[in-house]
């Protein structure tokens, strides 16, 4: 435990209407603590103030809620009081360079909301039997490494062109995507002070690689015929950028690539190694997912997902207005933040929600919602309004990976209960150690 977590953390006060009292070093409290542990920092103060408290640090007035009406009326709130899109921005922004955010034609939504299934079901089939063929017959690999590059073939497949994952070139980009990675500002938060010294120059040479490399797949795929190119979501993003000059186009389409590619490697790839550590764990279960049981394999997933949930739920407030919880209404005004913590409602709504167990749910169904007061204190792709339009894209992506692996190959677990970094503030967790599986192949 974090002895700077105690009580006297200076900078946190409940929350109150009244005007507040404010440290002296607002940023050196709290902001500390934080960055070594923000699950542990959320909780500890919850105990300390109550479910719904106030802090100040590094600059954000934060307003915390995590009692089940404070958490059902935070998901509640319209995007224009209380935006997930601006706070993103806030805490992105230390990584990403800001041009990338202008003038996108493509997101998730639009892209997800007209999915073409079968072919990207194809896609994501014939994007892990490349990457399983590369295992060759036996070896070791770590499951965060293995998966964050199988991820980055599956999602390039499906949105970035079949043409951006021919070798030579998707190692390439994977460098680049791996450099511009906008996780790292929430996974590495510490780290977020050398980018921003740097000007974030090793991200902006990333993002003209991509835009590089884009010029080139563009120039082949504009020399084959339409019928040829099996394209998926990239066909859309190419049609959103139709009518550009070549530059335009070329850079057009890179960015809105790069933006939903972004997206993907917050989550899938995290979600995916967990779903084969909690499953190697126990092999009574991998034994009835060897032996073809994918409902079982979609409750693991979604299981590892709600236990791994390492996000903070933020919202940055633009309108006045107002968050209750059961006790009290309290007024928000412009530039607050509004935030609950997954990692603590997912674990600690009801008795052994701490613990993997795949009957939590009944396909992507939370099967206890009765006893935690709101359904909304548990989440794995979020609620309402910004459910994540993903979801179903990643669980596919999931269940093919695994199915795919664990018919392919016998897998020895060479790791020993590996648990969540401690100070990761977004995002599926990644582990605090290695996670090293052995693996030979079975069938030829
Ligand atoms: C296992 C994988 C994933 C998990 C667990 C996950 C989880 C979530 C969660 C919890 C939210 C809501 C956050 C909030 O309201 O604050 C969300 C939103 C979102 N996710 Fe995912 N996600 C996953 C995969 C993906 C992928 C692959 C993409 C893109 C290709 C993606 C793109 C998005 C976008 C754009 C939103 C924002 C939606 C909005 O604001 O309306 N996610 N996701």
């Amino acid at each position: 435990m974090d002895e700077a977590l105690g009580d006297a953390v200076p900078g946190v006060r409940p929350w109150s209407n009244a005007p507040h009292v404010i440290s002296r070093l607002p940023w050196v409290g709290p902001g500390l603590s934080i960055l070594n542990n923000p699950t542990e920092f959320f909780q500890r103060q919850r105990e300390r103030l109550g479910d719904t408290y106030y802090f100040e640090s590094f600059g954000y007035r934060m307003v915390c809620v995590f009692s089940p009406e404070g958490v059902k009326n935070l998901w509640a709130l319209p995007e224009k009081e209380a935006s997930k899109g601006v706070g993103d921005f806030a805490m992105l922004s230390h990584k990403v360079p800001a041009e990338l955010f202008a003038g996108r034609r493509t997101f998730p939504h639009s892209l997800f909301g007209r999915e073409n299934v079968e072919t990207y079901l194809e896609n994501l089939a014939e994007a892990v039997a490349l990457e399983l063929d590369l295992l060759g017959d036996s070896g070791e690999f770590e499951a965060f490494d293995f998966t964050r590059r199988l991820a980055h073939r599956m999602g390039l497949a499906s949105w970035g062109s079949p043409l951006a994952t021919q070798p030579g070139r998707i190692e390439r980009l994977i460098e680049a995507f791996d450099t511009l990675d906008s996780s790292e500002s929430f996974v590495h938060p510490h780290k977020g002070f050398a980018t921003w010294a740097t000007g974030k120059r090793k991200e902006k040479a990333a993002l003209l690689r991509i835009e590089e490399i884009y010029g080139e797949i563009l120039a082949e795929r504009d020399a084959q015929p339409a019928a040829d190119r099996n394209e998926g979501f990239f066909e859309q993003i190419c049609q959103a950028w139709e009518d550009e000059s070549e530059g335009e186009r070329a850079r057009g389409i890179a960015g809105d690539v790069m933006l939903v590619h972004m997206g993907s490697q917050s989550n899938l790839f995290a979600a995916m190694a967990w779903t084969l550590i909690h499953l190697l764990e126990r092999p009574a279960l991998l034994r009835q997912v060897r032996d073809g049981d994918d409902d079982l394999l979609e409750r693991c997933t979604h299981e590892s997902i709600r236990l791994r949930q390492r996000s903070i739920v933020l919202r940055q407030i633009l309108r006045p207005c107002v968050i209750a919880d059961e006790k009290a209404a309290y007024q928000l005004e412009p530039g607050m933040f509004l935030a609950t913590m997954l990692s603590v409602t997912n674990t600690r709504s009801a008795d052994g929600l701490d613990q993997f167990d795949p009957d939590h749910y009944s396909g992507p169904r939370f099967t206890r919602n009765g006893e935690i007061g709101a359904r909304e204190l548990v989440t794995t792709f979020g609620h309402g309004a910004h459910y994540c339009p993903a979801a179903r894209f990643s669980t596919s992506s999931i269940r093919i990976a695994a199915r795919a692996l664990f018919d392919k190959f016998d897998l020895t677990p060479k790791f020993h209960d590996p648990q969540p970094l401690p100070r990761q503030i977004g995002g599926v967790a990644r582990a605090d150690r290695p996670c090293r599986i052995g693996y030979r192949r079975i069938t030829p």
